[in-house]
């Protein structure tokens, strides 16, 4: 390995080798979103048919693969938390699911697809990196896809403010009342330790990879990006 390579197994922010943090990832994520719902908007967005082959990186606990498992022929999943891939491995089997891969592997090292796929996706998992090593993950990402194939990212970026702790303070309060005191601990943070970045620069980052981006969409801090190669 090359002396400047950027360790991806360091997790920042949420430790999600964890076991315990595994288990406990679904019921969270249930308080605060609808995952069946954003894995049906994610293969319409995607025109997925059952001819296509999709990789979901940062698959984590793989609710949203599994989904995408049912209107495609393959998913291939991969993640650099052991834990959370067998937490997603157990409910594969639990739910028959039999077209989905589960690999260890991570934006910069480990699993790859053998031949380029039609639809990658990744959900609030690319900010893990910095900015830099997010660029060479989505080069990379780039370069697994096949010509006309689509990439759905959906990330927490910071769009422009003229006062960040004004919207921020607003945000955790606002998240303290719907989701409890941990959640609203949680984002703090996110904001304080981990690499979420500005929307410009994602965009930036997207197109300068070789993305054409086709829409975007806000809600809150997370913004959606569906990408064509
Ligand atoms: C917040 S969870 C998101 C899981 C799932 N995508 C979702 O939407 O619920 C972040 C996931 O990204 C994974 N992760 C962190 N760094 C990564 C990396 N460098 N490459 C791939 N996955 C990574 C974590 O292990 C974790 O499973």
């Amino acid at each position: 390995m090359n002396p400047w390579q950027y360790n991806e197994q360091v997790h920042v922010g949420v430790n999600y080798a964890d076991l315990q943090q595994a288990k406990a990832y679904d019921a969270r994520m249930a308080r605060l979103r609808d995952v069946a719902a954003e894995a049906d908007r994610i293969g319409e967005a995607l025109a997925l048919t059952s001819q296509d082959t999709v990789w979901e990186i940062g698959v984590g606990t793989g609710e949203c693969a599994l989904a995408l498992a049912l209107r495609c022929r393959e998913v291939l999943g991969s993640d650099i938390s052991a834990a959370m891939l067998s937490v997603a491995q157990a409910k594969a089997a639990e739910r028959a699911v039999r077209n989905i891969r589960l690999e260890l592997g991570g934006f910069l090292t480990g699993f790859r697809p053998t031949e380029p796929v039609y639809a990658i996706v990744s959900q609030l998992a690319l900010h893990h990196l910095p900015d830099f090593w997010k660029f060479r993950a989505l080069q990379g990402l780039y370069a697994q896809l096949r010509p006309g194939g689509r990439f759905f990212l959906r990330d927490v970026v910071f769009g422009e403010q003229a006062d960040y702790d004004a919207g921020f303070a607003e945000l955790i309060g606002d998240l303290k009342e719907k989701a409890g005191e941990e959640m609203a601990q949680a984002t703090s943070q996110h904001i304080r330790a981990e690499y979420s970045t500005l929307d410009w620069i994602m965009e930036g980052m997207l197109t300068r990879a070789g993305f054409r981006i086709l829409a975007k969409q806000n809600e809150g801090l997370l913004t959606s990006y569906l990408c064509e190669r």
